[in-house]
């Protein structure tokens, strides 16, 4: 039995999919107790993931409420993880990201005193309503983490800023691009019936998702006006909108677009066809974190309909623009893309600002050199 118990904690789709290889790599060496507690903050898009992945559970806290608010998630988590972790007793409580989950949960292991390490640490944009609350909640867990995985040299350069010791500090690439690899090199899925008939269309296609709550209300319904509009000067694109379960989302792009049949909706799609789909369409126009970041692995040139982003890396490297939310921003650029191949060339570039596919193996090596394992810490992802 080993010594050591790494106590992972996850509780949305993209903490899910950003945790898989690193619950999967611990898993492999069995160096590590790993104890993996979902909060279930997401429920069937987190069971898709889960599922993809086989990923091992051994606690749920099932707290996903309909319509949920943020104190919510923060109380539900915060009770339902600490009498698990009083029984438990991990030496380490590791999250992810900037999810309500992440801050909760490790605000819980810092109440009891267990180190709390990072993942996808250091982050940040200079406005804490935009991302709103990711940008709070991702500040908040870095106060309370002492170890940290930056992806990139700037989320290091962040931290260092705030007080981060540099031992404390190991920069791995983003755990998006080791899942993104394992998934997009496997054979394309059978297309379930509504993706193989959009695909099937004459005709650019675009891949778009929303879900941000600063988007909710007026933001939302602009993007709707922006797809219609191209919809109305170019008959022949095709919008495939994997549409998230939030009814708030739902009812607004729903109502507005149901009518427009350029525009085909999905239930949110299992990992392996989404990245399969990223690699088939001609842009993607999305509000997503994770996706800013697998689109440029892919080449695909995406439209970041956000006022502001803590990923800069992709803007830096030409294949992300940030276009905001206003309705004739978004269908000029989108436009741009699909009729002038010069502009579209200029973006889609294969690029890696984010990761190499060994994000999880330095992560391990550095949790080996941390508790005395290892002689040697791991060297940095080198981003730039
Ligand atoms: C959450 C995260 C956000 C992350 C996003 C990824 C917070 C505050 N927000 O936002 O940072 O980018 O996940 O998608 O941590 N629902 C379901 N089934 C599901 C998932 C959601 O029905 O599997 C519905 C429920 O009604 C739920 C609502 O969506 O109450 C909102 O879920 P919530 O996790 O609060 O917010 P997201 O917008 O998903
Ligand atoms: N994704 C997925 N199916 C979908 C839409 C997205 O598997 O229908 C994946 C996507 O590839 C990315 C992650 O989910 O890895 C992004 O999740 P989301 O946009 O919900 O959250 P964010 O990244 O904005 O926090």
């Amino acid at each position: 039995m080993p010594d050591h118990a790494i106590f992972i904690t996850f509780g949305t789709r993209p903490e899910a999919i950003k945790m898989a290889p690193v619950v999967l790599e611990l898993r492999r060496r069995g160096v590590f107790r790993v104890i993996t507690c979902v909060t279930g903050q997401h429920r069937e898009m987190l069971d898709q993931v889960v599922k993809a992945f086989a990923l091992p559970v051994d606690h749920d806290l099932k707290i996903m409420r309909e319509r949920q608010s943020l104190g919510h998630i923060t109380s539900a988590v915060l009770n339902g993880i600490d009498p698990i972790l009083e029984a438990e007793k991990p030496d380490l409580l590791m999250v992810h990201g900037d999810t309500t989950t992440t801050f909760a949960a490790a605000l819980a292991a810092y109440y009891r005193m267990i180190p709390v390490a990072h993942v996808e640490a250091g982050l940040r944009t200079d406005n804490v309503y935009s991302p709103f609350p990711e940008e709070m909640n991702r500040r908040l867990a870095d106060r309370l983490a002492s170890v940290y995985y930056p992806p990139t040299q700037k989320a290091r350069a962040a931290l260092l800023r705030e007080g981060a010791r540099p031992e404390s500090v190991l920069v791995t690439g983003n755990t998006v691009i080791d899942a993104l690899l394992m998934t997009a090199s496997t054979n394309a899925p059978d297309w379930e019936p509504k993706v193989a008939r959009a695909l099937k269309r004459p005709g650019p296609k675009v891949l778009v998702t929303v879900h941000r709550r600063e988007s909710w209300g007026m933001p939302m319904e602009r993007v709707a006006h922006a797809i219609k509009q191209v919809c109305a000067q170019m008959p022949k694109a095709t919008f495939i909108f994997p549409i998230h379960l939030n009814p708030v989302v739902r009812v607004t792009f729903r109502g507005a677009l149901d009518a427009v049949d350029q525009v085909v909706f999905t239930e949110p799609l299992p990992y392996l066809p989404f990245v399969h789909l990223m690699k088939t369409v001609d842009v993607v126009i999305t509000d997503s974190g994770g996706i800013q970041e697998e689109a440029p692995t892919l080449g695909k040139p995406v439209l970041v309909m956000r006022d502001t982003t803590e990923r800069p890396e992709g803007i830096d490297a030409g294949t992300a623009r940030l276009v905001g939310t206003d309705s004739d921003l978004i269908a000029r650029e989108l436009l741009l893309l699909l009729n002038d191949q010069a502009a579209y060339e200029r973006m889609a570039n294969a690029v890696n600002p984010y990761g190499d596919g060994q994000a999880a193996g330095r992560i391990a090596d550095h949790l080996e050199h941390r508790f005395g394992l290892r002689a040697h810490p791991p060297g940095d992802f080198q981003d730039s």
